[in-house]
């Protein structure tokens, strides 16, 4: 891939209408070092998506697949995927503008400040989807399950939002069972073994039942990513954990 094709997807981002790229001094004092809250947090809804419905946040979510393809299938609910690289956001902002995606933005920015975006439980339910796993245990402080992350979250979730965790990483799945049952989270769901013989649990259809809002169907959870496929192929079985910290 020519470097020259990388730099016009980032020229592209800059104009594309669905793309928010905000620089650091919209949200960070650097003489005091703290992050503070942007003018979007806590009007996502008013000012991006001209509606009330859920927020959806896709964390690391590289091409978008995920904030896309649940776009489509749920038209009620708004998505905003978040990831620092913006030739890979790209990609989902593309397809979003040329599907005409209104329920669909990015955000390119370090999710290290995700609370600067976010008041206090805008946002409704989480899916981390193939987060680098960071395995090293002096790079432990940037896995994306950790409690130094999880509680940035449980800062502008909802209460009772719902975190989804599809990784390749048997690593980062045995880590994040550990630090929902050493913190007290809520498992809802956890598998090592996604597509085996128990997928038939999750419903065909998108329809969300009552008395189970956020379970994700089958159509869902086959959404594959651009690492998905990577891994797949690799031969590594794809683990799904759905949790309320
Ligand atoms: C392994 S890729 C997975 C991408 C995509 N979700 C997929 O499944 O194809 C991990 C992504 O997380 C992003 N990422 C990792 N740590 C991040 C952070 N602290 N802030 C923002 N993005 C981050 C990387 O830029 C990368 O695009």
């Amino acid at each position: 891939m020519g470097k020259k094709k990388k730099l016009l997807r980032f020229a592209d981002t800059k104009v594309f209408s669905n793309v928010t790229e905000p620089p650091m001094e919209e949200f960070f004092d650097r003489e005091k070092g703290v992050p503070y809250k942007h003018a979007l947090a806590g009007n996502w809804r008013s000012k991006v998506f001209k509606n009330d419905n859920p927020i959806v946040l896709e964390l690391g979510c590289g091409k978008g697949e995920y904030s896309v393809g649940m776009g489509k299938a749920f038209p009620e609910k708004n998505f905003i995927g978040v990831d620092i690289k913006g030739n890979r956001i790209w990609y989902g902002a593309k397809e979003a503008l040329d599907e005409e995606l209104n329920n669909v933005h990015f955000l390119r920015t370090r999710i290290d400040f995700i609370t600067a975006f976010f008041e206090e439980g805008e946002i409704d339910e989480i899916w981390i989807t193939f987060p680098d796993p960071q395995e090293k245990e002096n790079r432990a402080r940037k896995r994306l399950t950790g409690k130094m992350f999880i509680d940035r979250y449980k800062q502008i979730l909802k209460p009772h939002g719902v975190i989804h965790l599809k990784t390749d990483s048997a690593f980062l799945y045995e880590f994040t069972q550990e630090e929902i049952d050493e913190h007290g989270y809520t498992r809802l769901h956890s598998t090592p073994d996604l597509y085996g013989d128990n997928f038939d649990r999750f419903n065909e259809e998108n329809q969300l039942t009552i008395t189970n809002p956020n379970q994700p169907t089958q159509e869902i959870l086959k959404i594959k990513t651009y690492y998905e496929e990577l891994f797949t192929a690799r031969g590594h079985l794809i683990t799904y954990t759905q949790f309320i910290p």
